[in-house]
């Protein structure tokens, strides 16, 4: 029988969200069972999820146990919860008489990622280790700048809309494809603003709200937001060092999603690669399921360390109509906001389509320096794999020095650690870390249902000397973190500036 995965929330993201629940009149447990009826009203604690044990929201909120217990007592008697005697508190599902405003919902949703907070608001006294993109690199090849005015004179001359990609950029991506074992020919390549604008893409052309969309319990921040934005309900596989866990995998699908998402090639946040034999199975279990729309996000696929990983996933038997994003946003630059979808030539054209109503196409003088700095070729790529992994072991080495009691794997590859802190809470350890001029993402950013509190994500992008200097900024904070003083304006203390 298929296994139903019920939602769990976080304690202490249930206790961030809760943050103002004193405020009012009335005992204490009256004004929490308000609060928490709040957020279920407003479609943030959702029907069916199980509510934290009262001891662990207790300790969260450091009031005393019966104060939660009175509170979930209260939501039983209105019929907002139903207590299962040693499974659990769960959420009924709720019908808002008027939803909330759609600009209410969303923004809530958004205001969650504090990386896209560093990029709109970049912070200027603290040392943004939020965003795993190179900084501080040696630059572009001179050669590559030079030719590439040449070509924009060039291109001047012509009328510029080109919704679907230069075609020599698009027969470059299908090249690519090609050499890494999945056939691909122009046709089935939709040039990007960047691989988020290709998820964004494939999101309104496929997920409408309430459909079911299937990602990893870690993953991409940008694909949480967009799926939620979509008003999709958000399901989860387990992830580990061997990619999604196939088994898992096949029994959602009997529940019949609308699409599933992954990141079998360097995984973000993990670094981890789903190793062939995985991609053998899942490919042929996709064969048994035509409706669902399967992305395979390849955005990291070249920033590997010592192996390539396998063949993209669309080239195991079963899996050509697999969509495959990426992008040459992490191992070139960013700026370039240059990224793509390839699939079968139908749905590239559907996306084409729709990708002329979003901007009418990408910038052409970024496209022809894609074009050049694709021709580089492998020499300029693994000299900018070289530097990423030279960094990647720089910040390894500064955590074992000055922070042992942190854990990670070595990632295969990718820009960042996915570390375990031997205790506590992630997100207040952000909050000190801020006070020693270091600003993070807490890892349960990275988890659709706000899991892994213990966790942080820590990109190996910037200089050596930065992440040096950064590890002594965190190993101060820790020292504070670990014994602690209690943190109570947190509040002030959003420096995700
Ligand atoms: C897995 C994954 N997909 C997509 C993106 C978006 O990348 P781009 O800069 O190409 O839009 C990112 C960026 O962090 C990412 O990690």
């Amino acid at each position: 029988m298929a296994k139903v995965l019920v939602s769990q929330v976080d304690a202490v993201w249930l206790a961030e969200r809760l943050h103002d629940w004193p405020d009012g009149s009335g005992p204490m447990y009256q004004r929490l069972a308000q609060a928490i009826e709040r957020l279920v009203q407003a479609g943030e604690v959702q029907g069916g999820a199980r509510l934290p044990a009262e001891r662990l929201l207790s300790t969260e909120l450091k009031v005393s146990r019966t104060t939660v217990a009175g509170a979930y007592e209260l939501l039983a008697d209105r019929r907002l919860v139903t207590r299962r005697h040693g499974s659990g508190t769960y959420v009924e599902s709720v019908r808002t008489e008027t939803p909330p405003p759609r600009e209410s919902v969303l923004m809530r949703s958004l205001e969650r990622n504090e990386i896209f907070d560093g990029l709109l608001d970049p912070p200027r006294e603290l040392l943004d280790m939020r965003s795993a993109v190179i900084h501080d690199s040696p630059g572009l090849p001179q050669r590559a700048l030079d030719a590439v005015g040449a070509d924009v004179a060039r291109a001047a001359s012509l009328q510029g809309y080109v919704p679907a990609g230069l075609p020599a950029l698009r027969a470059a991506i299908a090249a690519r494809y090609t050499a890494l074992g999945l056939p691909t020919e122009p046709g089935e390549v939709l040039v990007t603003s960047g691989a988020q604008q290709a998820l964004a893409l494939i999101a309104m052309l496929h997920v409408r709200p309430d459909d079911e969309v299937v990602t990893e319990a870690l993953t991409h921040t940008g694909a949480i937001d967009l799926f939620v934005a979509s008003g999709a309900r958000l399901r989860t596989v387990p992830v580990g060092q061997q990619g999604a866990d196939v088994d898992a995998i096949e029994r959602v699908l009997t529940e019949r999603p609308r699409l599933l998402y992954l990141i079998p090639s360097i995984h973000n946040p993990l670094g981890s690669v789903m190793p062939a034999r995985e991609r053998r199975r899942l490919a042929s279990l996709l064969d048994e399921h035509p409706d669902l729309v399967v992305i395979a996000d390849d955005t990291l696929a070249d920033t590997y360390r010592d192996r390539r990983p396998p063949p993209p996933l669309g080239s195991y038997p079963g899996a050509h109509r697999v969509l495959h994003t990426g992008s040459l946003s992490k191992l070139i630059w960013g700026g370039l906001r240059v990224g793509w979808v390839r699939g079968p030539v139908p749905e590239i054209r559907r996306l084409a389509r729709l990708k002329a109503l979003t901007d009418l196409g990408s910038s052409i003088p970024s496209q022809l320096l894609a074009i050049r700095l694709m021709e580089e070729g492998e020499d300029f790529a693994d000299d900018r794999r070289a530097m990423i992994a030279q960094r990647g072991r720089t910040l390894e080495r500064a955590l074992a020095h000055r922070l042992p009691s942190w854990t990670f794997d070595t990632p295969e590859g990718g820009l960042c650690l996915w570390i375990r802190l031997p205790g506590g809470s992630a997100r207040e350890l952000t909050m000190r870390a801020a006070r020693h001029g270091v600003a993070l993402a807490a890892g349960s950013i990275q988890s659709p249902q706000g899991h892994f509190s213990d966790h942080l994500r820590i990109p190996y992008s910037h200089s050596e000397l930065v992440l040096t200097r950064a590890v002594d900024r965190l190993a101060d904070a820790w020292e504070q973190h670990a014994d602690p003083s209690p943190i109570c304006e947190l509040e002030d203390l959003r420096v995700v500036v």
